[in-house]
């Protein structure tokens, strides 16, 4: 169809919610309020049809809003095998339209979609990710709204560019063409619970290329994530194109690897079930499974590194380093979770991050939103997700006072009475090389090591040779050769590479997301790469 230029685009700005007797606050406080009474029912929802576990036989799952956990906040309808299939069916059918619509007519929908996100769901969305995903204001407009809404339009922007590219030579009586049809198969997409924005973008990003998804979402986030395809819906998402179906991720996506339509899988979580379904699938196409080979499209976690240099402006490394390992509980699979300090600066530079972090709430968490403070709903730092990540994260800091290796130089304190809240932790490593310096544990830990100041040069090779994922890490330093040797060292250490600033908070279309290594297939959410995974080229030559 015709493709006609995008609108005027640019990154939704983060509204200042500023003290807590504002305008903005009462609608906020509204909106959580009608969320926290209402124990929503989330239907599947299959080819634009709503099924209820309440009229049907089907079993549900409790979300629970993980700062109060007697809190239920949704009872959610599981898909069944059956669903599954219905699911699949209805991505094949409506693909057969969807396409065939011109992109201006697709993009519309996501445009669409974006301004009612940060205009008139604005709140909603907000309340739904806070408590549901346990995210302080601040948070969760940088997830919900700026950043979701940011991936729809910026996709626009980028598929804009990718249509218009055609070959560039034709032979005299010769006329060529690309034409950029979608893959053939359905789009499998299985979001994390951490960010609302992705799972919007992973199923946003192939839908905008004509592609119908059967989307999984987190049990931990399915609640803001139901809303998301509501509002897909009044943007006018056709039926059929985006289907919803909650429930057992083990059995969901058996089902969907064993159907020969399966085209892609477009995946946020963790590593150990990314590595699983890439093993399924390669299986998948040796037993002679599918049509296609079908794309994997990944993105997981990381063991995310700041190096320090002695010659720095050490109070923008602390700040950056509390923001990077604690905000969001340490929930972002770009925390910070490994810390490399020069032994000269380390006394100082632990000692002010633990005045700094002391102060809890009057941490600055963003200046251009003003100086979050106090409030449960807002301070610095929430619950983790749930019990299992509460159970694991205080083994890691139990089993840290058993360890002569470790030692634990801040926090180590957890409560589950109300919620699950597990304290800043900061554990010293004397061995670079242990195992709490190279695994992930997704949430408020920070492991630290101190090297000999002489000693840069060895500690980028460390770094790297340490560096069992790739996807982001930042080095702080002054002076340029040094910047360069890491800069150089670290080459394939991080997909995400900061110099003087924080690993974490990448604004799509100005840092393109992603890491190589065990982080993923380094795609790139919220560039340009990430949209052309979702189209299979045909080119047409035709005679004169
Ligand atoms: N894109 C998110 C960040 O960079 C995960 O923090």
């Amino acid at each position: 169809g015709t493709v006609k230029p995008p609108v005027h685009i640019k990154n939704e700005p983060v509204k200042p919610f500023g003290s807590n007797d504002t305008k903005d606050w009462d609608l906020l406080r509204a909106s959580l309020m009608k969320f926290k009474s209402s124990s929503l029912e989330i239907p599947l929802i299959i080819n634009g049809e709503r099924i209820y576990y309440n009229n049907s036989k089907r079993s549900f799952y409790e979300q629970r809003n993980p700062a109060d956990h007697k809190e239920i906040l949704a009872n959610v309808t599981q898909a069944t095998d059956l669903d599954v299939k219905d699911a699949i069916n209805a991505a094949t059918l409506a693909k057969q339209k969807w396409y065939q619509l011109s992109f201006y007519d697709r993009a519309a929908i996501f445009l669409k979609a974006a301004d009612l996100i940060s205009t008139k769901y604005r709140y909603d969305m907000l309340a739904a990710t806070m408590l549901g995903q346990g995210k302080n204001v601040y948070q969760a407009e940088i997830d919900c709204i700026t950043e979701l809404s940011d991936f729809f339009r910026f996709n626009v922007k980028y598929a804009h560019k990718l249509y218009k590219k055609q070959p560039i030579q034709s032979a005299t009586g010769v006329w060529n063409k690309a034409e950029y049809r979608p893959l053939e198969g359905f789009v499998y997409a299985v979001s994390p619970f951490n960010f609302t924005a992705i799972a919007a973008n992973l199923i946003g990003a192939p839908a905008l290329m004509g592609n119908t998804v059967v989307w999984k979402p987190s049990q931990s986030a399915t609640l803001s994530n139901y809303l998301l395809l509501t509002v897909l819906e009044e943007a006018g998402l056709p039926k059929g194109v985006i289907n919803f179906i909650p429930g057992d991720p083990e059995s969901i996506t058996n089902e969907v690897l064993n159907d020969k339509n399966f085209g892609a899988l477009h995946f946020t979580g963790s590593t150990n079930v990314f590595k699983q379904l890439y093993g399924k699938i390669q299986n998948g196409i040796m037993d002679g499974k599918y049509k296609d080979y079908p794309r994997i499209v990944g993105e997981t976690g990381g063991k995310n590194f700041h190096l320090v240099h002695q010659n720095c402006n050490l109070t923008n490394a602390i700040f950056s380093t509390i923001r990077g390992a604690f905000e969001y509980q340490g929930q972002k699979c770009s925390a910070t979770s490994r810390l490399y300090l020069p032994s000269s600066k380390s006394e100082e530079f632990l000692n002010d991050f633990a005045n700094i972090l002391k102060q809890g709430n009057m941490i600055p968490v963003n200046t251009a939103a003003g100086t979050i403070s106090g409030g449960d709903l807002h301070g610095f730092m929430g619950p983790v997700i749930h019990e299992q990540s509460f159970n694991k994260l205080v083994k890691v800091i139990e089993d840290a006072k058993e360890d002569p290796d470790l030692e634990i130089v801040y926090g180590g304190q957890y409560d589950k009475s109300k919620g699950w809240f597990v304290g800043p932790t900061v554990i010293k490593c004397k061995d670079p090389k242990h195992k709490y310096m190279t695994t992930e544990f997704f949430g408020p830990i920070l492991t630290v090591y101190e090297y000999p100041d002489g000693e840069f040069s060895q500690v980028c090779d460390l770094v790297n040779e340490t560096s069992i994922y790739g996807l982001t890490g930042s080095i702080f330093a002054k002076d340029r050769d040094i910047i360069n040797l890491a800069d150089e060292k670290l080459k394939f250490a991080a997909g995400n590479f900061y110099i003087n600033d924080k690993c974490t908070g990448a604004v799509v279309a100005q840092q393109w997301f992603g890491g190589a290594r065990m982080s993923g297939t380094n795609d790139k959410s919220g560039g340009e790469n990430i949209l052309s995974r979702f189209v299979s080229i045909r080119n047409t030559k035709e005679n004169f």
